[in-house]
């Protein structure tokens, strides 16, 4: 059977396998701006997003998260377990940063009291709009019982992750999860990816932003500075 390109993102491409139940995910030297209205080549991106992402799935894994992965194939390629995607994005924030400080006028870096989630509809043309839970589950976009999971799911990473990146030098200001129902057997489990183009990250002690900001307000080289959060990754965890 052909393996087919079933969706082509903005940061990575979804193949088809000979197991209908997986896929191939490639991920691609490119990051997009304004919903892909901007695109540019990064050298070495996709593979140091890739190195990130599998790094925190195999952590998320062996602390009992539930996630897509099930191996790596190469150093830009996963095999994941295919899922019919949830058309939302699930954000989490422990630190005031980015829409949430211009929506409300706050300035960035201001402590949040306790971690604020929100949910986008996952929609280009519409820029991704904040959507409350009772209208997603009255578009079906998913049900009540599925929502409780996925913010279950939301919590238990976020305080999995945000030791891990203190120990690696780093405050998780934000991040975006998505999930989707799992094609065998229709569980709901974590999937796409964790990466910097999917959180902020900010040095601990400098503030200097290390994730996809620095492409969105020109401040660093992305590649680089993913590969500094790689390489953070690994001391900490080394140190375990
Ligand atoms: P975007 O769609 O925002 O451009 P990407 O370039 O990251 O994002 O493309 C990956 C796409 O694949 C996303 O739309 C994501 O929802 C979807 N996806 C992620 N994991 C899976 C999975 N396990 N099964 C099916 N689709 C997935
Ligand atoms: P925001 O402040 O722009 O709403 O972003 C909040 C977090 O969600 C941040 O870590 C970046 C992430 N995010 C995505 O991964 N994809 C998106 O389309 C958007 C808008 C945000």
């Amino acid at each position: 059977m052909e393996e087919k390109l079933l969706y082509a993102g903005k940061a990575k491409q979804m193949w088809t396998t000979q197991d209908e139940d997986q896929l191939r995910v490639v991920y691609l030297d490119q990051a997009t701006q304004l919903n892909g209205k901007q695109k540019e080549h990064f050298a070495g991106k996709g593979e140091a997003a890739h190195a990130i992402s599998d790094l925190i799935f195999h952590y998320l894994i062996d602390h009992g998260v539930e996630t897509h992965l099930i191996k790596k194939l190469s150093e830009k390629e996963d095999l994941v377990e295919k899922c019919a995607m949830i058309p939302l994005e699930f954000v989490t924030r422990n630190t005031v940063a980015g829409h949430f400080a211009s929506r409300f006028g706050l300035e960035e870096g201001t402590p949040l009291s306790q971690p604020v989630e929100e949910n986008f509809y996952k929609n280009d043309e519409l820029d991704d709009p904040f959507i409350n839970e009772s209208a997603a589950v009255a578009l079906k976009m998913a049900t009540e019982e599925e929502l409780t999971r996925c913010w279950a799911i939301c919590r238990q990473v976020n305080q999995l992750l945000t030791p891990l990146f203190k120990k690696a030098g780093m405050q998780l200001i934000d991040f975006k999860l998505e999930f989707g129902r799992r094609s065998r057997d229709q569980r709901v489990i974590l999937a796409d990816e964790f990466s910097p183009d999917n959180c902020r990250l900010w040095d601990q002690k400098t503030h200097h932003h290390m994730d996809k900001d620095v492409f969105r307000r020109n401040l660093a080289d992305l590649t680089t500075t993913y590969q500094e959060v790689y390489s953070r990754l690994q001391s900490a965890l080394e140190e375990d």
